[in-house]
């Protein structure tokens, strides 16, 4: 996406469209997500800017057939996908949403038959018709599947159905939605991980605005979320798959301790002796309470989840808070011990760290 600072000259005409395509997305709230209908839907409101587009700008009737019949030739596609997905889901619904995109095709290919000789005034009444109908469609009959979805536990099926493989994304509309999902993740699968997180930050006052420590609860408190949701896989697999989890929450905390014990002892030395023997003692809970999971029954293993998740919550309210008071007086500061902690206890970010951290923290200030 181009960024609002640039200059009205370096902005290109593919740009605009492209920044009127995802502000409609998110100002109409059009993400199911479900990455390939996400990704379908996304381009037909693309394609449809381009027609609009061409309207405004009065450019030669040819390149408005043009897109015109890209958005005939998309349609027909997307309802065939959308349609085989609903098949594949069982949705109850399914007759009378196929008869609905039957009945718009038709109706489109009608007008096809005497688009070439269309004059101004029916071009624009024929972009008014195909933007009112696919937006209508999608914010009601869409999202009606979307919700059935969500009510019968299906999400999770859904989305492994929708999945977009290495190849569509090569394509046009895989390459807008990978931007659309680079500028705002939460439009993506990971929307509901993200309005969780932010949900349990602000339950319980979590955000210390040190941004490298915030950045790393986040993505703890991400982790802690996924292992919960080890219980909805199958019974047979859960264990090891929470045992698994915990493992790699464990080791990530470990991170996360070393980068915070950097900014303690150069921040605030007084209660960085009593904060690090906290952390010791945390990790003690964990490796004992681990022995027990490991050699008894899975609810051993949730109750060592429970722990994990009280303790930290707890900890970062309590203690973490005290330290964030005084980075927070002297960011500057701060900002240079949090670049140390990074080069030398090497917990510099990845990329998706970094796009999640600021999609909660988007979702967070939002509400
Ligand atoms: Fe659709
Ligand atoms: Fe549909
Ligand atoms: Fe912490
Ligand atoms: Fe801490």
């Amino acid at each position: 996406m181009v960024p609002l600072q640039a200059s009205e000259s370096s902005i290109t005409e593919d740009d605009n469209v492209k920044n009127r395509t995802f502000s409609i997305w998110l100002l109409n709230q059009l993400s199911f997500s479900l990455p390939a209908i996400d990704m379908q839907h996304l381009w037909l409101v693309h394609i449809l800017v381009n027609m609009q587009n061409a309207l405004e700008k009065k450019l030669p009737f040819s390149d408005f057939l043009v897109f015109f019949d890209r958005a005939l030739q998309f349609t027909e596609a997307h309802f065939l996908h959308e349609e085989t997905l609903l098949t594949k889901m069982g949705y109850p619904d399914l007759d009378n949403h196929r008869e609905e995109h039957r009945r718009f095709v038709n109706h489109l290919l009608k007008i096809r038959e005497v688009s070439n000789s269309m004059n101004y005034e029916q071009c624009h009444k024929l972009y008014r018709l195909l933007r009112g109908w696919l937006f209508g469609h999608i914010a009601k009959e869409d999202k009606a599947y979307a919700r059935f979805f969500e009510h019968r536990n299906l999400k999770a099926k859904a989305i492994a159905e929708c999945a977009v493989d290495e190849d569509a994304f090569e394509s046009e509309p895989g390459k807008l939605y990978r931007e659309l999902l680079q500028n705002f993740p939460e439009q993506g699968q990971d929307s509901d991980l993200i309005k969780k997180t932010s949900q349990i930050v602000k339950e319980n006052n979590l955000i210390t605005g040190v941004p490298l420590m915030d950045l790393q609860h986040f993505w703890l408190i991400k982790l802690i979320i996924e292992m919960e949701s080890v219980s909805e896989t199958r019974e047979e697999e859960r264990k090891e798959k929470l045992m698994n989890a915990l493992a790699a929450c464990q080791f990530y905390i470990r991170e996360h301790f070393r980068a915070e014990e950097m900014l303690v002892q150069q921040l605030d030395p007084e209660s960085y002796a009593g904060h690090k023997s906290r952390h010791i003692g945390f990790h003690e809970m964990v490796a004992l309470r681990k022995k027990e999971a490991e050699s008894g029954n899975i609810r051993a293993a949730w109750a060592l989840l429970r722990n994990l998740k009280e303790w930290l919550y707890s900890h970062i309210v309590l203690e973490d808070m005290h330290y964030a008071r005084i980075c927070r007086g002297n960011p500057q500061k701060a900002a240079q011990v949090a670049r140390q902690a990074m080069n030398t206890s090497n917990t510099v970010p990845q990329k998706k760290q970094l796009d999640f951290y600021r999609a909660v923290l988007r979702n967070y200030n939002s509400k």
